[in-house]
C-alpha cells in the first residue's frame, strides 16, 4: 500500500436498505419536514399496484402529492423542464424520485431548475448550481444505475443528440430508500441489462485512475455480489435472495463509481445513447467484455483481482487458484452470455457513424480516468471488434 496515500470521501445520502422499506416513506418525508411532494416517475412504474399504495399512504398523511410520470428512457432535457415546471407550480418542497436511473436523474436536475430556473444544460457548469436544490428521496426500482447514491445525472440534449452530465454533491438524494421487494416486477431482459450496467460501474470504478480505498472496497464486493447472483435473478425474478444481492451490489457500485469514475465502456455507451437512444444498461452490457479485453494489458493486477472477486465458491480454496486479467474478461463474457444480451449488430449502428462515435467517446470526461486513456483510433478499433461480434 502507498504510505503517501490521501483521499477524501463524502456520502451525503442516508441509506435505508431492506425488504419492505418502502412502507416507511411517510415517516421519512415527515422527517425532512416536507408537506408538498412531487413524485417523479415513468409511465410503467406509475401503473404498478405498490405505486398506487405509496401515493395513498402519503395522501393519508395530510401532505399534498402530485405525480409527474412523463420521464422517458435516457431522460431528456424536456422531461426535466416539465417536471421542474410542475414542482414550481405546486410549490413542491420535496421530490420523490421512483424508478430506474431515468426518473432519479431527471429529479436531480429538476431539483435545481425548480429553485434556480434556467435550462438543464446551464448546470453542466457545476459552479452555477446553487447550494440548496429541492431535497430528493430516491427509490430505485431497478438494480441498477446506483443513481440513488450518486452526485451526478446524465441528461440527453435532444437538440444536439448529446448526453451531458450535471454533477454536484448538492443534488445527491437526501435519502435512498432501497427495497429489494420493489425490483421483483422487473422482467428478465431489464434485470439482465441493468445488472450488467451495475457490474460495469463496479469494474470501471475499480480499474479507474481515480480509484481510492473506499471505492475499491465497495467495487470489489459489488462485483462479487452481482457476478454471483445476477444469473439467478434473471432466471427466477421472484428469488428474493438473488434480487437482494444484486440490488445491494448495484448500491455499492453506485457509491464506488461516484467516488472513483467510470471509464471507456460508459464513454461509448453515452455516445450511443445520445445518438440513437439505445438504453444505457444494454449499451454498457454489450460493450463491457470488449473494452475489458482491450484495456486489461495496461492494468493487469487490478483485472486479476476482479477475477478473484467474481469467482463464486471456488472448490479448492481461493488462494490456491491463480487469477489472471484475461480470466476477468472471460467471466464477464460468460455472464453476458448467460443472461442473454443482444448482439451489438442488432443496434443497427451505421458503420459510417463510427468515427463520430469514437470522437465523442474520446472527448468524454471519464476517458481521462480510463487506464489506458484511449484515443479516437482506440475507440474505432473497439467499435470494429463489437461489430464483428
Ligand atoms: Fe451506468
Amino acid at each position: 500500500m502507498n504510505f503517501n496515500l490521501s483521499f477524501s470521501f463524502i456520502l451525503p445520502t442516508r441509506i435505508e436498505y431492506g425488504m419492505g422499506t418502502h412502507k416507511r416513506i411517510p415517516e421519512l418525508v415527515k422527517g425532512l419536514g416536507a408537506s408538498k411532494i412531487l413524485i417523479i416517475t415513468d409511465p410503467g412504474v406509475s401503473q404498478l399496484d405498490w405505486f398506487t399504495r405509496v401515493v395513498g399512504l402519503l395522501s393519508s398523511q395530510k401532505v399534498t402529492v402530485e405525480v409527474f410520470k412523463g420521464v422517458e428512457p435516457n431522460p431528456k432535457d424536456r422531461n426535466v423542464e416539465e417536471a421542474a415546471t410542475v414542482a414550481q407550480r405546486m410549490g413542491a418542497d420535496c421530490l420523490l424520485a421512483i424508478g430506474g436511473g431515468s426518473p432519479i436523474d431527471c429529479a436531480k436536475v429538476a431539483a435545481i431548475l425548480a429553485v434556480y430556473g434556467g435550462k438543464p444544460r446551464d448546470y453542466e457548469d457545476r459552479s452555477r448550481i446553487g447550494p440548496h436544490p429541492l431535497p430528493i428521496i430516491a427509490i430505485p426500482t431497478t438494480a441498477g444505475t446506483g443513481s440513488e447514491v450518486t452526485f451526478g445525472a446524465v441528461i440527453t440534449d435532444t437538440g444536439a443528440k448529446f448526453k451531458f452530465t450535471v454533477k454536484s454533491p448538492s443534488i445527491a438524494p437526501k435519502i435512498a430508500l432501497v427495497d429489494p421487494e420493489l425490483t421483483l416486477s422487473m422482467p428478465p431482459a431489464l434485470t439482465a441489462a441493468t445488472g450488467m450496467d451495475a457490474l460495469t460501474h463496479a469494474i470501471e470504478a475499480y480499474t479507474s485512475k481515480a480509484a481510492e480505498p473506499i471505492s475499491d472496497a465497495c467495487a470489489l464486493y459489488a462485483a462479487e455480489l452481482i457476478a454471483t447472483h445476477l444469473p439467478q435473478a434473471v432466471r427466477d425474478g421472484k428469488d428474493l435472495e438473488a434480487r437482494s444481492a444484486v440490488l445491494l451490489g448495484s448500491l455499492l457500485a453506485g457509491i464506488a463509481f461516484s467516488h472513483s469514475d467510470v471509464g471507456a465502456v460508459h464513454c461509448i455507451a453515452e455516445a450511443l445513447g445520445g445518438m440513437y437512444d439505445i438504453p444505457h444498461g444494454i449499451c454498457n452490457a454489450v460493450c463491457l467484455p470488449y473494452v475489458m479485453e482491450y484495456c486489461l494489458e495496461a492494468n493487469r493486477s487490478r483485472y486479476a483481482r476482479l477475477a478473484r472477486a467474481m469467482t463464486p465458491s471456488p472448490k479448492e480454496g481461493i488462494e490456491a487458484q491463480r487469477f489472471t486479467a484475461e480470466e476477468a474478461a472471460r467471466i464477464v463474457r460468460d455472464l453476458a452470455q448467460q443472461v442473454g444480451l443482444p448482439e451489438f449488430r442488432s443496434f443497427n449502428v451505421p458503420v459510417a457513424d463510427f468515427p463520430l462515435i469514437a470522437e465523442k467517446s474520446s472527448a468524454n470526461g471519464s476517458n481521462k480516468d480510463n487506464i489506458p486513456v484511449l484515443t479516437k483510433e482506440d475507440y474505432l478499433r473497439i467499435l470494429e471488434q463489437l461489430q464483428m461480434g
